[in-house]
């Protein structure tokens, strides 16, 4: 994790005019550079099937850059940047073509970075025809980006093709809620802050919360959306990501194999949902027409392009639990939506109250400290807690506060990046600790196939939520049972 130096490399990026490659990855080159980032002699190569020349593709990543950077294009840099892109033309499911790249990159000087951002039905072209071409060597790496498969089997069908020409060790699998600073700053908390290192299991915690809502809606990719759903396209692989950085084991150190194989522990400790407990665990949701900011927004069945009769849930609320010694008998709710009423993403670990009072003059009942741990949109973390109210008029009143580290705050000077930032750059540096290990997505697989495989034997369809609500009521009752509230 330490290592910052940079060998040179060329990022080949195959889908170079698609919506990935404009919205996201040009933009977080561009700020990569603009901070200085990229190591001088990287290249970035743009692979797609349509004609363009290296000057129309640099005229294309500009007016990219125009549309979805949030800020002006410093000249400067832009010039710098536009020097490092070029393009070449290859029909991917054409395997003689992608002996261009023979032509184009050095592999035995430099390392071939090849991104995927492609639909996965191409993966499988990709690494035949770079395999075919000669260019593969030792060095070679490969960033995948999901659906890595909708289900194991299909997951697995991925995972054999790429694994027939690249080494794990070569294979980045991007989940981007790994490069988001406060996820990674989990493991800081979690085990550089002995306050949490020792109190972090059942004795002291009653339950955690993580919640993953949006306020938009499916934004023009309903046919993409309704084949996947909120299960597969957010808890599978965000949440449970999350999940497993929560509750991991202490690892030997920061790199990829010791994090990686203390996740999978976590992932293969998940309590099974099946058909026998699927109604009381989890919550399927739908949205209908509703506000959001005070907008009236359509309902999932009314959007452009909607099949009126789909039953693809747009919520998600599931109790899952964790059968290892560390968390015996700690829930762990999750939930995500689409059209929640705003952004919002965070940790909530509840601690558990004390067996005793002895401030009942301003609590009847001690409420439990907190720890929020917020991921965004504004980076930080808070510690409910209680504090004696100054004065001296012979009551104790203790009231209800917060300890507040927010990160814009506490970090000034620090630039926040972004996930996708962030794990570029770890790409570029050879750096695995942050990807997904095929083991661990599989392991997630098995899971949630059989949550999905329980909804549909049981016949469980979503429940209609108000879009700009927090999902059905359903999901307010997932956690009443159990005698709790999600955090508000
Ligand atoms: C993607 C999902 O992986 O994550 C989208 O496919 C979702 O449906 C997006 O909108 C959310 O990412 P972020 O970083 O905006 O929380």
């Amino acid at each position: 994790m330490t290592n910052t130096t940079f060998k040179p490399c060329d990022l080949v990026i195959y889908g170079a005019l698609g919506d990935l490659s404009k919205r996201k990855l040009l933009v977080c080159l561009y700020r990569l550079e603009k901070h200085n980032l990229l190591e001088p002699d990287t290249r970035i190569v743009g692979v797609d099937r349509l004609d363009e020349s290296n000057e129309s593709f640099i005229g294309i990543a500009h007016t990219s850059l125009l549309a979805f950077l949030n800020h002006e294009i410093d000249e400067t840099i832009w010039q710098k940047f536009s020097q490092r892109l070029s393009y070449l033309k290859i029909d991917l499911t054409q395997p003689e073509q992608y002996k261009q790249l023979a032509g184009v990159l050095d592999p035995e000087q430099r390392i071939m970075v090849n991104y995927l951002a492609v639909a996965p039905f191409l993966f499988k072209n990709i690494c035949h025809g770079l395999q075919s071409s000669g260019v593969v060597n030792a060095d070679t790496r490969l960033i995948m980006e999901k659906p890595i498969g909708h289900d194991l089997p299909s997951s697995k069908e991925i995972n054999d093709v790429v694994a027939e020409v690249f080494h794990e060790d070569q294979v980045y699998r991007i989940d981007h809620y790994l490069g988001k600073e406060t996820v990674l700053n989990l493991l800081a908390l979690r085990f550089a802050n002995s306050i949490f290192t020792t109190n972090w299991n059942h004795n002291t915690i009653d339950h955690i919360q993580i919640t993953v809502g949006e306020d938009i809606g499916i934004e023009g990719r309903w046919e993409y959306f309704d084949k996947t759903g909120q299960l597969r396209d957010m808890l599978q692989n965000h949440l449970l990501q999350i999940l497993t950085f929560v509750a991991m084991e202490p690892p030997a150190d920061l790199s990829a194999e010791s994090i990686h194989s203390e996740k999978i522990k976590v992932l293969k400790a998940l309590r099974p949902i099946t058909e026998r407990n699927v109604e009381e665990k989890t919550v399927r949701g739908q949205y209908s027409s509703g506000y959001i900011n005070g907008k009236a927004v359509p309902g999932y069945l009314e959007e452009t392009g909607a099949n009126t009769s789909s039953t693809t849930e747009t919520f998600v609320a599931i109790r899952a639990d964790i059968d290892n010694w560390r968390w015996a008998g700690v829930p762990f709710y999750m939930r995500t939506g689409k059209r929640t009423p705003n952004k919002r993403t965070e940790i909530v670990v509840n601690f558990k109250q004390l067996p005793h009072n002895i401030f009942k003059d301003s609590f009847r009942s001690l409420p439990a400290n907190k720890l929020v741990i917020h991921l965004q949109p504004n980076e930080g973390v808070e510690i409910m807690m209680l504090n004696k109210v100054p004065g001296i008029d012979g009551n104790i009143k203790l009231q209800h506060t917060k300890l507040d580290l927010s990160f814009s705050e506490t970090f000034k000077n620090s630039r926040i990046f972004g996930g996708y930032e962030k794990l570029i750059l770890e790409a570029l540096r050879g750096n695995t600790t942050l990807f997904l290990s095929r083991e661990e997505i599989e392991q997630a697989w098995i899971w949630i196939d059989s949550i999905q495989s329980a909804w549909s034997k049981n016949r469980i369809t979503p429940k209609a939520y108000p879009a700009g609500s927090w999902g059905p009521l359903a999901s307010v009752a997932l956690l009443a049972r159990d005698g709790r509230g999600w955090e508000e």
